[in-house]
């Protein structure tokens, strides 16, 4: 669906990829896009992620992502994503959205004031709201049970992880990994956030452009997609990736060229579905969050039966995942 409202400067897309399961859940990205085909094309790839991570994590719920494309003119933040939950609203519960990169909880609340179908709100009991530190929980739950299986590490203690990124995942993620004693590399666009994680994680700061190639065990893209690529895994030396970010392969191609590398590649549905658990737990209501934090640990289950699927099929992790899914949602 496409939405344009002149008034408050909004254009948005919102794409549902899969109802099979219920009505499609996921968040809206807020974004400046090259083109409106870039829009539509990232709309729909995150549509689909989002119906394999729901499947993945048996959450009864479909696949759905909005974006709204960032203008150059002034508009009244609140107003524009009002009217973004009015075309919510016009969908009458075929959709349900929440945070993504780009939107806040503010965001939400404003959409919230118009439609029901929005998540990501701060319950009074404290749970709920912002997504970001259940999705660290869940990446880093990977990490470690994905480690296990490749370094024979039963702790991370001393591994090297590059950290790609360190926005509301990223410096949750670099926090736990530090506390586990994890020597970290980062990299990010903005210098005041790898400045701070210097100071808190004594951690090395290199330029964006390199962290992918850095020599650690590790690699934990936490910025944007699609930064697994031809140009870029022949040059990767970790020998697990596993992250937040949505879409980290540009082609289903790449999931069989870091495995023909000997890389272990933890797709990112499964991964980083922390936050989507939050935010259907939050929007059902009646879940305590002790209970989340437990559903969401189980990622780290889902990365060992992975191992098993892949080596017993003998095909790459990313396909096996996709298989996995592709059954779920089937089924
Ligand atoms: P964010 O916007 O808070 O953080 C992104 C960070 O990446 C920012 O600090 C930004 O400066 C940095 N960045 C942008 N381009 C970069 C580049 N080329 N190299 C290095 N750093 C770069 O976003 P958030 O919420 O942390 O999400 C990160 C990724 O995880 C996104 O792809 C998002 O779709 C995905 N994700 C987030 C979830 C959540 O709960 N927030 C849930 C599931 C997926």
């Amino acid at each position: 669906m496409l939405v344009t409202e002149e008034k408050t400067g909004l254009r948005a897309i919102i794409a549902i990829h899969s109802t099979a399961r219920g009505p499609a859940f996921g968040g809206c990205r807020y974004w400046s896009y090259g083109s409106d085909l870039a829009a539509m094309e990232d709309a729909l790839r995150l549509s689909r992620g989002m119906s394999l991570k729901n499947a993945m994590a048996d959450l009864p719920f479909g696949g759905g992502k909005a974006v709204i494309l960032r203008g150059d003119g002034q508009h009244e933040r609140n107003a524009m994503y009002q009217a973004f939950g009015r075309a919510v609203q016009v969908l009458a519960g075929t959709y349900i959205t929440g945070e993504d990169v780009g939107t806040s909880v503010a965001d939400m609340l404003a959409v919230r004031e118009v439609t029901p179908y929005a998540a990501g709100i701060p319950r009074p009991d404290g749970f709920g709201g912002n997504p970001s530190p259940k999705t660290a929980l869940g990446v880093f739950a990977a990490i470690e049970r994905g480690a296990s299986h490749v370094f024979g590490a039963r702790e991370l203690s001393g591994l090297r992880v590059a950290v790609q990124g360190l926005g509301a995942v990223g410096w949750a993620l670099a926090e736990r990994l530090h506390r586990a004693g994890c020597k970290l590399v980062v990299a990010d666009i903005d210098d005041s956030r790898t400045a701070a994680a210097r100071r808190a994680f004594n951690a090395v700061v290199v330029a964006v452009d390199d962290i992918a190639t850095q020599d650690v065990d590790i690699l934990a893209p936490c910025a944007l997609g699609a930064t697994l690529h031809r140009q870029s895994i022949p040059a990767l030396r970790a020998r697990l990736v596993a992250g937040a970010a949505n879409n980290q392969l540009a082609t289903n191609g790449d999931g069989d060229a870091l495995h023909e590398r000997g890389i272990a590649y933890l797709p990112d549905y499964l991964v980083n579905a922390g936050g989507i658990i939050s935010c259907v737990r939050e929007y059902q209501g009646g879940f305590a969050e002790a209970d989340v934090d437990a559903e969401v640990l189980r990622i780290a289950n889902r990365v060992d039966s992975l191992f098993v699927r892949a080596s017993s099929a003998g095909e790459p992790l990313s396909r096996a995942a996709d298989r996995w899914a592709l059954e779920k949602l089937a089924s």
